[in-house]
């Protein structure tokens, strides 16, 4: 039996419970002062081979392991452990559709924002019900933030922390109050970096171009993906180096990605038309082939999927 999303089961603590029924410490570090660190991790239903699949597990949480330990917060979860607890609450639910499951590691107990330990986990995955393609048909009118993307001196963009999402918020709630659907946040060196949730890339003359991961982005497993299948499966050159406002402003396509959004085209920054001002060729094309593969309909990309069942 499929279980109701406000009646689901989640990993806590070491068990599966209802989610109604999980508590944490309203005193905890990660209640007080937002000491956790996360992964959302998308998987896939593929109803031919009636299996579902995690897309890139390993690699979101290596990820997760990565902030963990630049956050200094006690390694209390092997690999396998994390590993185990996600395929364990996935089943638990009996899912058989394209769910998002956020993993997040946090500083439990009583202590204070220096803390270190106690290390809990929870996971708690959800059914996906809105898709990039439904996205795709919209399409997003971006601004250039006004804020600055946190860097790697002040609060670094590769931990994937709760409290980074401080600066998305600021970003992403200025971007809305003055009409448009979401921006894309420079630099302290005035260099394109991201979105509030995503990664960026445009489309210049054939060539893919993208931020480099040392311009104050997180280390995207989508960008990371798009790179290789765009490189090796539809032979796209790929740029890596650092993109001015401008040239973001007269590129022929643009798009935002992530786990949760996937791949959604951009169709005018600050109100400059990108392209014809729908998804480009080579956005639509990434985009059909990024979902052929995380499905699990291309073989030789069969390590990146993890089948839950
Ligand atoms: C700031 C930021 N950049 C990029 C991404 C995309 O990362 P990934 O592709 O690993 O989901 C996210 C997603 O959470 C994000 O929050």
């Amino acid at each position: 039996m499929k279980t109701a999303v406000a009646n689901r089961f989640i990993w806590l603590g070491g068990e599966i419970v209802n989610v109604n029924e999980a508590r944490i410490n309203v005193l905890s570090p990660t209640a007080q002062f937002g000491l956790n660190v996360f992964e959302g991790i998308r998987c896939y239903w593929n109803e031919e081979k009636q299996q579902l699949f995690a897309f890139r597990l390993e690699d979101h949480l290596k990820r997760l392991k990565r902030s963990q330990r630049l956050l200094q917060m006690e390694d209390r979860y092997s690999l396998d452990e994390l590993r185990q607890a996600f395929i364990a609450v996935i089943k638990a639910n009996n899912y058989k559709e394209d769910i998002i499951v956020r993993q997040t590691l946090f500083v439990d107990g009583f202590g204070s924002w220096s803390s270190t330990s106690p290390v809990n986990m929870f996971i708690s995955p959800i059914p996906k019900t809105h898709t990039s393609a439904e996205y795709n048909k919209k399409g997003l009118h971006c601004c250039i933030s006004s804020w600055q993307r946190i860097n790697d001196n002040s609060l670094s963009p590769r931990i994937k922390c709760g409290a980074n999402y401080i600066n998305s918020r600021m970003a992403q709630l200025e971007a809305l109050r003055n009409g448009y659907d979401t921006t894309i946040i420079m630099n302290k060196e005035g260099k394109i970096s991201e979105g509030p949730g995503s990664c960026l890339f445009m489309v210049k003359n054939g060539e893919l171009v993208t931020p480099l991961l040392t311009d104050s982005v997180l280390e995207s497993i989508t960008r990371d993906t798009i790179i290789r299948i765009s490189k090796n499966l539809l032979q796209i050159p790929v740029g890596e180096r650092s993109v001015d406002r401008t040239e973001l402003y007269i590129c022929d396509e643009a798009f935002l990605c992530g786990t949760s959004m996937e791949i959604t085209p951009i169709l005018s920054v600050d109100r400059f038309i990108i392209g014809n001002g729908g998804a480009g060729d080579l956005t639509t094309k990434i985009h059909q082939t990024y979902l052929t593969l995380v499905t699990g309909n291309i073989d030789w990309y069969d390590e990146w999927l993890t089948p839950i069942y």
